[in-house]
């Protein structure tokens, strides 16, 4: 089964929200480590695909290699590392303050391994997107790609919701399904995953932008 490309573009309840106009999405993005959906989105802005600006990657980990990759796409990057704060909610509100600052209208939480509190999610209510590498339901949390080998299903794939309190839980805008085959590690089986997210991801900020704000 070589076909992975089936995705399908599913919309949240639109109720609560209303349509925007054409101007640039102004995203931030939160990132904990290699940062290649980061620059999925740089790539898809930068190709006139999407109608969007980074005006922020905000990274909490010294290490994380998004930084690096930020610089290269002059994107500014600003590092808060959760290791000085005590509390999650303070952790989070510094976020907040960064975000506001940069005025941003979408949050991108795009390999950010912090689980987020209210702080975070009512200062952007129904304006986080979280990118998961499964097809949650199925395997939220960490090691999803470990989880999906270990369960032995034939498929898998990626999905990007809006972020909510639970965990992986929330509304889904897109999802892409990828086929394990019986030789992958959990290495091969996550670059076949990643492959799908860079293409997923900027379609559903896209979606967003143009249906969403
Ligand atoms: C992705 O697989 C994403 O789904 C998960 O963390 C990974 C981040 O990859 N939440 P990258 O840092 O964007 O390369």
């Amino acid at each position: 089964m070589n076909n992975v490309s089936n995705s399908r573009l599913i919309s949240p309840p639109l109720s609560e929200l209303t349509k925007k106009s054409g101007k640039p999405l102004k995203l931030a993005v939160l990132a904990s480590g290699q940062g290649s959906n980061f620059e999925a989105i740089a790539q898809s802005i930068d190709s006139g695909q999407l109608n969007a600006q980074v005006a922020i990657v905000i990274y909490n980990n010294p290490e994380a290699q998004v930084s690096e990759r930020a610089q290269n796409w002059q994107v500014p990057s600003l590092l808060i590392n959760h290791r000085d704060f005590s509390r999650r909610e303070d952790f989070d509100q510094a976020i907040v303050e960064s975000l506001q600052r940069a005025e941003i209208d979408w949050v991108i939480m795009a390999g950010w391994m912090r689980i987020v509190t209210t702080v975070l999610l009512n200062a952007f209510t129904d304006r986080i997107i979280n990118i998961h590498p499964s097809l949650l339901p199925s395997f939220p949390g960490i090691r999803a790609v470990e989880q999906a080998l270990a369960a032995g299903v034939k498929i898998t794939g990626c999905t990007v919701h809006l972020a909510t309190l639970a965990v992986d839980s929330g509304p889904i805008l897109i999802q892409a399904a990828v086929p394990v085959f019986p030789e992958d590690t959990p290495a091969t089986l996550h670059a076949r995953i990643q492959i799908q997210e860079h293409l997923i991801l900027p379609q559903a900020i896209a979606f967003c932008s143009e249906n969403l704000l």
